[in-house]
């Protein structure tokens, strides 16, 4: 199957927000034998070009499936979920290798470094409600470290689902589970499983995009109406969701061009489950103007910002959006509407200073311009002295001049004597 090339302008528009950002990409076993796996090692080329950090995991369920059949042998689990009995790991072990040798001579292919290292030491599982899981083993420890000099280094560390205990006992991982745990620990923005279904399934009907609060409480309710291929990838989706990852993907790896195609068009391709990273934002209320200005007040000593007396704030307070966890405000902005222009300028924009660089800025400032895009404002102005670069390169906004600003901003900017940049997007 094929789909309409993307455009390269859609890739540039996205490549400053995802510069340096780590992406686990988990590759069924079925992928890595179908044709179009070439078209996969293409995208993930392009990926790598510009910048994005590529970890690979690969999966061994269909090879072992297949090995088996042709030699009549029936393996007491093929996808790493269930016990693995000494014949079922010399199956898994045969297919593992032959596999990555797919996988390397791929790369290859790609001129893409690659290595398989022992970074990922594994525990068995042990004894789960009276059955023994044998050989069957679970992620135990991540040698961060290591991972991240490779990835630095712009080489692409490739995972088999067998790793050993630190005893070196090879053990039978399940590929989902074993790209989760490397997805949580390297805080990936990305978890993307390559499959061969078009994306996630409930009822029989692909979805597009839900959250993760959604999966949950389908796997909650109704597992039986999940796809039963694809149960372990939403579970692990969920649980991946739940720390620094922010989006799971995933996606019929044999649609050539279907990973830029997910990543880089607005529509998408298969199915993105999103974190409920907006449940903590919410609009401002009068019971808020206190820590909105102690926030603004303290940033504004260091010229962060322009600084509000508390009247403004109340004054404006319908304006403002928080961010809040277990009843603390962490953050805030403001989205300040100039209805005449048609534009709204986000002001305000504040993390408190011991919550910084956990992402709550990116969300503040993501969930504003979602939330002007649909009051249909056509652009959005950011006047900044010191984060210059976070809107330039996290979401894309570019320096205007003076002509950009309504004339009452325009009047109050010359005024003051901050001397901000004018940053401008379009929506
Ligand atoms: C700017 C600010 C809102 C960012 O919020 P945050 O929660 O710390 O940022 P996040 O964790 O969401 O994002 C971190 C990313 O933003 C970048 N960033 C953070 N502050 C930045 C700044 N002042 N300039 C440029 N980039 C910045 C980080 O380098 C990091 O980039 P990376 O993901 O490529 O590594 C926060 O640092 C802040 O409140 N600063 C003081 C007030 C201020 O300057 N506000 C802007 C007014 S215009």
């Amino acid at each position: 199957m094929s789909i309409k090339p993307i455009d390269l302008r859609d890739i540039l528009d996205y490549v400053p927000r995802f510069r340096n950002h780590i992406f686990v990409i988990g590759i069924d076993g079925s992928v890595i034998v179908d044709p179009n796996f070439q078209s996969v090692l293409v995208d993930i080329a392009v990926l790598s070009s510009v910048n994005i950090k590529i970890v690979i995991v690969y999966g061994i369920g269909q090879q072992m499936h297949d090995l088996a059949e042709s030699r009549g042998f029936v393996p007491t689990n093929s996808r790493g979920e269930g016990p693995t009995d000494d014949p079922t790991l010399a199956l898994a072990l045969e297919c593992s290798a032959l596999t990555a040798n797919l996988v390397m001579q791929g790369l290859s292919q790609q001129q893409l470094p690659y290595a398989i290292t022992n970074t990922v030491e594994s525990r068995p599982v042990g004894i789960v409600k009276g059955v023994d899981y044998l050989h069957t083993g679970i992620c135990e420890k991540v040698d961060l470290p290591r991972i991240h000099k490779l990835l630095d280094d712009g080489v692409i560390p490739v995972f088999p689902p067998i790793a050993y205990s630190q005893h070196g006992e090879a053990l039978r991982l399940n590929s989902d589970q074993l790209a989760a745990s490397l997805s949580a620990e390297l805080q990936a923005s990305k978890l993307i499983f390559l499959t061969t279904r078009p994306g996630l399934s409930i009822d029989g009907e692909p979805i597009l995009n839900l959250s993760a609060e959604q999966l949950d409480r389908q796997i909650d309710s109704a597992p039986e109406h999940i796809d039963p291929l694809q149960l372990s990838k939403a579970k692990q989706a969920v649980k991946v969701l739940s720390g620094t990852t922010q989006r799971v993907h995933i996606l019929d790896g044999r649609v050539d061009g279907g990973l830029l195609t997910e990543i880089f068009d607005k529509v998408g391709l298969g199915t993105m489950i999103h974190s409920n990273e907006y449940d903590r934002i919410r609009t401002a209320t009068e019971d808020d103007v206190a820590d909105i200005y102690s926030i603004i007040k303290q940033a504004s000593k260091q010229d962060f910002l322009r600084f509000r007396s508390l009247d403004n704030i109340r004054r404006l307070i319908h304006d403002f959006l928080v961010y809040e966890v277990d009843d603390s405000i962490l953050g805030c902005t403001s989205l300040i509407p100039y209805p005449e222009d048609n534009v709204v300028e986000l002001a305000s924009v504040c993390v408190q200073p011991f919550h910084q660089g956990k992402g709550i800025g990116q969300k503040l400032v993501g969930y504003a311009i979602a939330s002007a895009r649909a009051r249909h404002y056509s652009r959005i102005l950011a006047l900044s002295t010191q984060a210059i670069g976070f809107f330039e390169e996290h979401f894309g906004f570019r320096e205007a001049d003076m002509d950009a600003l309504p004339a009452s901003r325009k009047q109050e900017l010359s005024s003051s004597n901050r001397n901000s940049r004018i940053l401008v997007l379009d929506l």
